[in-house]
């Protein structure tokens, strides 16, 4: 089966990329478990930090990057993405912290602080895990034009904050630096 059987044409944006590995797959709850028992690859899982090459991701285009086993989503957001979540007052937010491992653990959710930081507001990086029962959100869909958890019906925004569903906690970010202005090191 060739990778262009399982795109949707209008999912072409998501991309899985492990070391040695390079490709595009329909994205979903389903396609990462498939790949991941294609893919057992130990010393992958083992790694501490993984650097990704971020280069040709244009905005609206996403890759997903395997850290510690997990999924991490890295997203070069369009404008109208940050425009939206800048808009949104704290007081919105099911969860109002920003659950990002590179601040503290009271720093808010306001876009910032989900996003890479100040003149690096388009970059989004978090483990794309739903914080209700850790299925794979999809990305780009759902009533807040984010993520959507189709395992329960869990909708995050275009920074990865919950605001629907039973989900209780925003996606999380994990540690990551740009080490250059195309590459970034998770972990
Ligand atoms: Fe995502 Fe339940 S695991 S909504």
């Amino acid at each position: 089966m060739s990778a262009d059987d399982t795109i949707d044409p209008s999912r072409r944006d998501f991309l899985y990329i492990a070391t040695g590995m390079a490709g595009v797959v329909g994205a979903g709850a389903l396609a990462w478990p498939f790949i991941d028992q294609m893919r057992p690859d130990a010393s992958t899982l083992a790694l501490s930090s993984v650097e990704v090459d971020v280069s040709s991701l244009t905005p609206g285009m996403s890759l997903t990057v395997k850290w510690r086993g997990k999924p991490v989503f890295i997203r070069n957001r369009t404008p109208e993405e940050i425009e939206v979540a800048q808009k949104v007052s704290l007081n919105e937010l099911k969860d109002p912290l920003a659950r990002n491992a590179n601040l503290t653990s009271d720093a808010p959710a306001n876009d910032l602080d989900r996003s890479a930081g100040e003149g690096k507001e388009n970059w989004l990086v978090m483990i794309g895990v739903c914080t209700h029962l850790g299925c794979i959100p999809l990305g780009q869909q759902g009533e807040y034009g984010g993520w959507f958890c189709p395992c329960h019906g869990s909708s995050y925004d275009t920074a990865g904050r919950i605001r629907k569903g039973p989900a209780p906690e925003n996606m999380a970010v994990p540690v990551f630096s740009f080490i250059s202005d195309t590459k970034i090191r998770v972990g």
